[in-house]
């Protein structure tokens, strides 16, 4: 307990400030109760909480979960640090996409509203929230800030690779231990109903947590004369979490549609012509509309608005992205700098450069002429 990364690695380790209330606190969990409707899957919610959670005033949170978040309320703030980058995350892969990941409130911590059925946009979401759980324990269990997790100390002894011995030691991250949290937390909620969206929910979470531990690497650190390596220590540590975002976009890319079987214990692979297991590929029940309009019982915003580039055949191209509908063109000025010079010493020196840029944006959808009538 209280093993801290870099107590014997000298991984440094940025530890983040104490935890002080605000005392605009109040204030926000109540606008946020105020204007929040209870969303299909509320601890999402928890990263909107900020800077304390209270486990009563979040919405939607099933017996389990209030437990829980009751019996851990360190692991709850950690929770949610980790639901803003899951978010930021997801948008960052679907940047380009007409559904990119984005939230209907202002407050951009906050994933909800968006209604996403049993879509391959739900699986994603699912997956890649239930491995955002997964890292941020791990991640504070690693770094001491948690009292029912340190790093995994189980993990010494020596061992020998093509570069000689070394020791396992110091500090290796606990991902058992987020992984069996997240598990526990996350899918509490999917276990209280048996149908093929909480099958299919479950089975994702556990695809999103699974693929924080396949990232896991080895680091080590030299020892001996002027780092001349003789001797080293090495520990597992996740990696950065990005390459799970695009792992996961890859499966969002080949998820599998299912369909639940007759005794509804189970799904199988809905096209017949399947090979394979489909352990560690996202499923998904529903198809997804097109994401062209706005349909808020869909999940869809539409593209009106939206950055097109007018050069691009794929899916941020003006013509996919806009669903035909054509685009706005608008001439922007553009300050950049440029004609940099290095200057003696020690100096970079650019001039400020004006350019002109063009900025296409989806136009919106045209309504059907019987309804200028009226
Ligand atoms: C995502 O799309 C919506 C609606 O089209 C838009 O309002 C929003 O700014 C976009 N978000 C991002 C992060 O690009
Ligand atoms: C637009 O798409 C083209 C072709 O894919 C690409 O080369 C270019 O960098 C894109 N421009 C922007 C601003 O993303």
């Amino acid at each position: 307990m209280g093993l801290k990364r870099g107590a014997n690695t000298h991984v440094s380790v940025s530890r983040r400030q104490p935890k002080h209330t605000s005392r605009i606190y109040f204030a926000s969990v109540l606008l946020l109760l105020l204007f929040t409707p209870i969303a299909d899957t509320s601890w999402w919610y928890i990263g909107a909480l900020g800077a304390r959670v209270i486990c009563d005033n979040i919405p939607g949170l099933v017996n389990k979960q209030r437990q829980l978040c009751q019996r851990h309320p360190d692991l709850m703030q950690s929770i949610g640090e980790g639901a803003k980058e899951w978010i930021k995350e997801c948008q960052h892969q679907f940047r380009h996409h007409r559904w990119n990941c984005s939230t209907l409130d202002r407050d951009h911590t906050v994933f909800g509203r968006v209604t996403l059925r049993s879509s391959r946009e739900a699986a994603f979401v699912y997956a890649i929230s239930s491995a955002g759980v997964v890292y941020a324990i791990t991640r504070a269990c690693s770094q001491g800030e948690l009292k029912i997790c340190s790093c995994d100390s189980q993990k010494r002894g020596f061992d020998r690779d093509d570069h000689g011995s070394f020791d396992w030691g110091g500090c290796s991250d606990n991902i058992n231990y987020g992984i069996s949290f997240a598990k526990a937390f996350v899918d509490a909620r999917e276990k209280m109903v048996k149908d093929a969206r909480a099958l299919m929910n479950m089975h994702n979470n556990r695809c999103g947590r699974m693929a924080v531990k396949r990232f896991m690497k080895q680091e080590c650190k030299c020892h001996g004369m002027s780092g001349s390596c003789t001797t080293r220590t090495c520990w597992l540590a996740m990696s950065d979490f990005r390459r799970t975002g695009d792992y996961l976009r890859k499966k969002y890319n080949t998820a599998v549609e299912v369909t639940m079987n007759q005794d509804g214990t189970g799904f199988m692979v809905a096209d017949r012509n399947f090979k394979g297991t489909m352990k560690n590929d996202l499923v998904y029940v529903e198809n997804s509309p097109d994401y062209c309009l706005m349909d808020r019982t869909a999940g869809s915003l539409g593209t009106a608005g939206r950055v097109c580039n007018k050069s691009s055949r794929g899916t941020d191209g003006c013509e996919v992205m806009c669903c035909g509908r054509g685009y706005d063109t608008m001439r922007i000025k553009r300050v950049t700098q440029c004609e940099c010079k290095f200057k003696w010493c020690c100096a970079v020196e650019c001039k400020d450069c004006e350019d002109v840029v063009d900025v296409h944006t989806c136009k919106p959808h045209k309504r059907p002429d019987w309804l200028d009538l009226t």
